[in-house]
């Protein structure tokens, strides 16, 4: 281990982890637990702002003053599931509970900020980013319209996982998380008596042929090669059993690794769904609610990410990913602005199969915080030596 890393420091980050894990609290109302991370930051005397857009807080930590920043993040917010951990500090709210380990990342840039302080010569001063509002994919864009990448060189971050034991880092050139968009398909048909079909337009049978069509986009349409996702998650319409609904709401996901992919996966959706609609007559829209743009580590921000875990992990414990991960993460809206690496930290007790993130069972391997820590604190020592501007060179 290249860090020395304190049992009473580990200590009290498994308490701040294991208090944040109690008290969960949903997207944009993180409110104790933001005050929690200032609590966390006075003790140790690292200066801080809070309540960046709305329940964020940005610390920071003096470096060379010629130098831009080092970001490192860490998200804080809960799911709406009630956990079914049994564990003694599971959540006291029914329908709240962290099941994506960020009670554990919150936890583990505290971490990194009590051992990146001590530090008299950083080569680039450090900034802390303690997003809100990453399950909802809008806390990272809330963040940087607060500033959070003024001056920031280069970004940081990372996710427990399951995938790997303890111990291991992953850090993977290129694609890590999929791009997501959410959309919405309204059918406009025509309301009806359910025994005088012929009088009407029904919604429900065009949105079910829009279901299956959409099916044959990432089979027929898509390079198999290269990962992707349709899903439709909702499905609304009708009202009683012997009315033919006159409107129906589709509502589901798509996620892709690349630009063109993704590009191809929304217009050709749209295209079914009216073609569907065309061909019983029903008016039928097209919209994307809501986006997420993929994660993809460039290969030098990345090598940066390998010395760092290889010093804390030993370079045996430093692997990339191999399976695509098709969850999105809202910290591809940093990495549009500037360069970055998003890794992951292994979090499976070996011989322990666990049980995946957004699960009401869901739990980590608190080791994990040590390591997590330890990470933070040394990719902004290599990366700060990166961005620094080189006294002496010519
Ligand atoms: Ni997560």
């Amino acid at each position: 281990m290249g860090t020395a890393f304190e049992a009473s420091l580990f200590d009290e980050l498994v308490t701040v982890r294991r208090d944040l894990h109690q008290h969960p609290e949903l997207s944009w109302d993180e409110v104790r637990t933001a005050e929690r991370v200032c609590a966390f930051l006075d003790r140790y005397g690292v200066s801080y702002r809070n309540a960046i857009g709305r329940t964020g807080v940005i610390a920071e930590i003096p470096g060379a003053t010629d130098a831009p920043f080092v970001a490192l993040r860490a998200d804080m917010d809960a799911l709406p599931i009630t956990e079914e951990t049994g564990l003694p500090f599971a959540s006291i709210h029914d329908g709240r509970m962290h099941a994506c380990g960020h009670d554990a990342h919150t936890s583990m840039l505290l971490g990194a900020a009590a051992l990146l302080v001590r530090e008299r010569n950083l080569p680039a001063p450090v900034r802390l980013i303690f997003q809100p509002a990453e399950e909802v994919g809008e806390g990272a864009q809330e963040m940087i319209r607060n500033g959070a990448l003024t001056d920031v060189a280069m970004i940081f971050g990372g996710h427990v996982d399951r995938h790997f034991t303890t111990g291991k880092i992953a850090v993977t050139d290129g694609p890590v998380n999929a791009s997501t968009d959410s959309f919405r398909i309204t059918i406009h048909g025509e309301g009806a008596h359910a025994a005088r079909p012929h009088e009407g337009i029904d919604a429900v049978v065009v949105g079910t042929l829009i279901v299956s069509a959409i099916q044959t986009i990432v089979s027929r349409e898509v390079n198999p090669a290269h990962p992707s996702v349709v899903t439709i998650g909702r499905f609304d319409a009708g009202t009683a059993p012997n009315v033919i609904a006159g409107t129906a709401v589709l509502e589901g996901t798509v996620r892709a690794q690349e630009a063109d992919v993704r590009n191809h996966l929304i217009a050709s959706v749209d295209r079914m769904a009216l073609a569907a609609g065309h061909l019983h007559g029903a008016h039928v829209t097209f919209e994307v609610l809501s986006s997420t743009p993929p994660v993809s580590n460039p290969v030098d921000v990345a090598d940066i990410a390998r010395v760092a875990a290889k010093e804390i992990a030993g370079d045996d414990n430093v692997c990339p990913m191999e399976i695509a991960n098709m969850g999105a993460e809202d910290f591809g809206n940093y990495m549009q602005l500037v360069p970055g690496c998003y890794v992951r930290f292994g979090s499976r007790v070996a011989g322990k199969e666990g049980y995946p993130a957004h699960s009401s069972r869901f739990d980590v391997d608190e080791d994990v915080l040590r390591i997590g820590a330890a990470y933070y604190h040394a990719v902004a020592r290599h990366a700060g030596a990166v961005v620094a501007p080189r006294a002496g060179v010519e």
